[in-house]
């Protein structure tokens, strides 16, 4: 199957998301002039996000990654338990870090790994997220630049996965409701 038969509609367009990221990198580099800055991605969502970012930010900066787990394959709703499955290499101690995401859903993910940095006593600890479901909020997170707030429904692309597929389409797209049983598997408890 060709990644569009699964596409419902187009949320973000590739136009759409470069500007926004165009005008995202103009404020951190902005926000950051004159002083150090590291981003953190958090894999695997938000390698698109960071690799577009990085590159209309104007200051020079440093990248690290990070990998945790929320979800198993195929499971849509988050469980709340987040495990840490690839740590940072940077030691972040009195360092700016902005953290890239590609979404925030619940807010379990970030809330971890937002704990988890805070004890190792960075300059500062910020949020960069392209995508936001605030609708879906379980957990108050400050979000500090945010790309576009979305409705609560199955999007993919531009990072996200079906099933670890279609991560390097330039676009957000939502996802058929006829094929939500292929891709959702809800929480069974
Ligand atoms: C997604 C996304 C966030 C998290 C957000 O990652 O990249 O890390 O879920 O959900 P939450 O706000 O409900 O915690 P996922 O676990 O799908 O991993 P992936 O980025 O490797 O696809």
């Amino acid at each position: 199957m060709q990644w569009q038969e699964y596409v419902d509609e187009v949320l973000v367009t590739k136009e759409a998301l470069q500007t926004r990221i165009a005008e995202l990198g103009a404020q951190i580099s902005q926000d950051y002039q004159g002083q150090d800055l590291l981003l953190v991605c958090v894999l695997k969502g938000g390698v698109m996000f960071l690799t577009d970012l990085m590159r209309q930010i104007s200051i020079p900066h440093a990248i690290d990654f990070m990998a945790v787990s929320s979800y198993g394959t195929g499971v849509r709703d988050s469980t709340g338990i987040v495990r840490i499955l690839m740590d940072l290499g940077a030691d972040i101690r009195e360092r700016n870090v902005l953290i890239v995401e590609d979404i925030i859903d619940t807010g379990h993910t970030l809330d971890y790994i937002l704990r988890l940095l805070r004890t190792r006593n960075p300059a500062s600890l910020r949020i960069c997220c392209l995508l936001d479901k605030s609708s879906r909020r379980e957990v108050p997170i400050g979000v500090d630049y945010v790309g576009f707030t979305i409705p609560d429904e199955f999007v993919f692309g531009y990072g996200l996965d079906l099933d670890e597929l279609y991560r390097d389409l330039p676009l957000v797209a939502t996802l058929k409701p006829e094929l939500y049983d292929q891709f959702i598997e809800q929480e069974t408890d």
